[in-house]
């Protein structure tokens, strides 16, 4: 793969809106985490697909935090986008806002930072296109996830240990 095959991040970059309804909420009247957590996957695979222009599966899930709730009738608005690209796999950020249609009010609700793998025609993980960085927030962004990538390997070879 040469550099001019890279492409920009923000080429990735996708918007997901829902409307939170009753069948997404739990007993508070609040989205279930479970189903924020799917969009969420949802989201950064659409992204990652983007980017990769390939079938892609979750490797992993950094650690979830939600911060605030997103109730019934309001929206998640969730903005998924292409952090880096290592060789077979790629780290995508993703944030989750809500907005309440009535005032405009947007609350931040969770970030997350997922890994996919990009699959080849026989299925076994392939290399994916490079990612061309164009500002200082994407190159920031790349850094973090190098090392986020560190922390993420080695707790993946403890799982895997015996
Ligand atoms: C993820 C998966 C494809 C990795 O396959 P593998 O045979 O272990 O292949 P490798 O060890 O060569 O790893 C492939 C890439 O995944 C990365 N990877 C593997 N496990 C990882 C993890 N837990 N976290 C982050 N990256 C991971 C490797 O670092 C490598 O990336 P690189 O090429 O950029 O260095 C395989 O474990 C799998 O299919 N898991 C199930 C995926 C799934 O079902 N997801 C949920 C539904 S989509």
């Amino acid at each position: 793969m040469t550099d001019a095959e890279a492409k920009p991040a923000a080429a990735s970059h996708v918007d997901v809106t829902h409307l939170v309804m009753p069948s997404d909420a739990n007993m508070l009247g609040t989205a279930f985490g479970g189903m924020v957590m799917q969009w969420t996957d949802l989201a950064a695979s659409m992204a990652a697909m983007r980017h990769a222009r390939l079938p892609v599966v979750t490797a992993s899930i950094d650690q979830l935090s939600f911060l605030a709730p997103i109730r019934i009738g309001q929206m998640a608005i969730l903005s998924a986008q292409v952090n880096a690209v290592f060789g077979t796999s790629m780290e995508v950020g993703v944030e989750v806002v809500s907005e309440d249609p009535r005032t405009g009010e947007r609350r931040k609700c969770c970030d997350a930072f997922l890994t996919f793998v990009g699959l080849g025609p026989d299925g076994r993980p392939t290399r994916v296109a490079p990612l061309a960085l164009a500002t200082d927030a994407e190159r920031r962004r790349d850094r973090e996830a190098r090392a986020r990538r560190a922390a993420r390997l080695s707790l993946r070879d403890a799982l895997r240990a015996p």
